[in-house]
């Protein structure tokens, strides 16, 4: 079963939320990607200064150096806003050509309106629907698939812009070394298009999305919802920032994306030896390492943990980027995407470029 919330602005139909099967051939592709990481940097040095850590602890068990951190002003619209504006020129379109916007995060600007709306306003889309999906660091696949399920079903988008964008850093409690070495900011962004062209591949080849919900406890902000709605007390125990069970999480997190990728690869019937590069959601280096080990394509691992950290729903989409704008991904090669998060929530998704 997938578990997720949707924060719509504009009624859907739920059967669309179904269709996402790979059926009839509709020809739908990645046209343009795009990304946008805050200017200021926070290194682990840096990070020495604030908590009792040290580089070689954060690199060791990590493998993160440094992170972007979002300006106290810079929201997660702006850097949503940003992102779609260079997947839209890299796409060659203009944003009213855009037909509905999703943005997963789970560091909305507002509790409603969503940061979609937020985001159609400040790239000047038309009056297209928007909506945000929560499904925590696995948010950007769970969208992709919802994206490949709206345009393949009777709706018929046309144009879609799927972005993933967090200020993680605002859920951060900076006096926990446990878990404020981890996150940064950022946001990334793609426009996905059906041409119309039966010829035309689509870029989802295959995926798998799931969740399970008796493990909520181990990744969550306690306080701010309707299970515990802010006040003064909740301020004061800190419960608006997030808590981690880590090596709970990391030892889901290796099982769930593992799983869903030999899922993937068994569905399309893919050699996993013919995947160009798998793209892992860059919490933690170990996590990765111990998931392409046991794939067994450590060589073909996209990594940039390193330079950002994890930026939940952000991550698979700067990595993309990355490769798209890099050159490294060439028309026809699959990228195997795989990420897991807070739910817990898990997604691996074959993509054909
Ligand atoms: N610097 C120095 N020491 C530290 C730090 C730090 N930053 N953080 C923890 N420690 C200490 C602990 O206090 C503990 O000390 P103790 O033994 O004296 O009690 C020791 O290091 C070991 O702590 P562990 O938690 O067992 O360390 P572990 O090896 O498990 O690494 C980590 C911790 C990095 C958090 C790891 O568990 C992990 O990566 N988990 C997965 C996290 C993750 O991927 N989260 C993503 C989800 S986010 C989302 O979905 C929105």
């Amino acid at each position: 079963m997938i578990c997720y919330l949707i924060n719509a602005d504009v009624y859907f139909p739920v059967y669309i939320f179904l269709s996402a099967q790979k059926g009839e051939i509709v020809g739908i592709r990645i046209k343009g990607t795009g990304r946008y990481i805050p200017e200021k940097i926070l290194s682990n040095d840096d990070l020495e200064k604030m908590v009792d850590t040290s580089d070689e602890w954060i690199v060791t068990r990590t493998g993160i150096k440094e992170r972007h951190i979002a300006a106290d002003d810079e929201t997660t619209s702006d850097m949503a806003a940003k992102a779609a504006k260079a997947a839209l020129e890299n796409a060659g379109i203009t944003a009213d050509m855009i037909d509905l916007i999703i943005v997963s995060t789970v560091t909305p600007d507002h509790a409603f309106p969503s940061t979609a709306a937020l985001v159609q306003k400040k790239i000047g889309a038309g009056k297209c629907p928007c909506f945000d999906q929560e499904a925590a660091c696995s948010g950007l696949l769970y969208a992709f698939n919802t994206a490949y399920g709206l345009m393949a079903s009777p709706l018929a988008y046309k144009r879609v812009l799927v972005i993933g964008a967090e200020k993680m850093t605002s859920l951060v409690d900076w006096t926990d070394r446990s878990t404020c070495v981890l996150f940064g900011d950022a946001a990334a962004a793609f426009v996905l298009e059906n041409d119309g062209n039966p010829e035309t591949e689509d870029y989802y080849v295959a995926g798998e999305v799931g969740a399970d919900g008796e493990w909520a406890d181990i990744l969550r902000v306690p306080a701010g919802g309707t299970a515990m709605p802010p006040s003064h007390e909740t301020v004061d125990a800190k419960l608006h920032y997030l808590k981690m069970g880590g090596p709970k999480t990391f030892h889901m997190a290796v099982l769930s994306m593992t799983n869903a990728c030999r899922a993937v690869l068994e569905k399309s019937g893919t050699d996993v030896q013919d995947v160009t590069w798998a793209v892992p959601h860059q919490a933690n280096r170990r996590i990765i390492d111990a998931v392409a080990e046991r794939l067994g394509i450590p060589e073909k691992v996209y990594l940039n943990v390193d330079r950002y950290g994890n930026t939940s729903s952000a991550s698979i989409g700067i990595c993309l980027d990355e490769l798209n704008r890099s050159g490294k991904l060439k028309r026809g090669d699959l990228v195997l995407a795989a990420s897991f998060g807070a739910g817990l929530t898990w997604a691996a998704m074959l993509i054909r470029w």
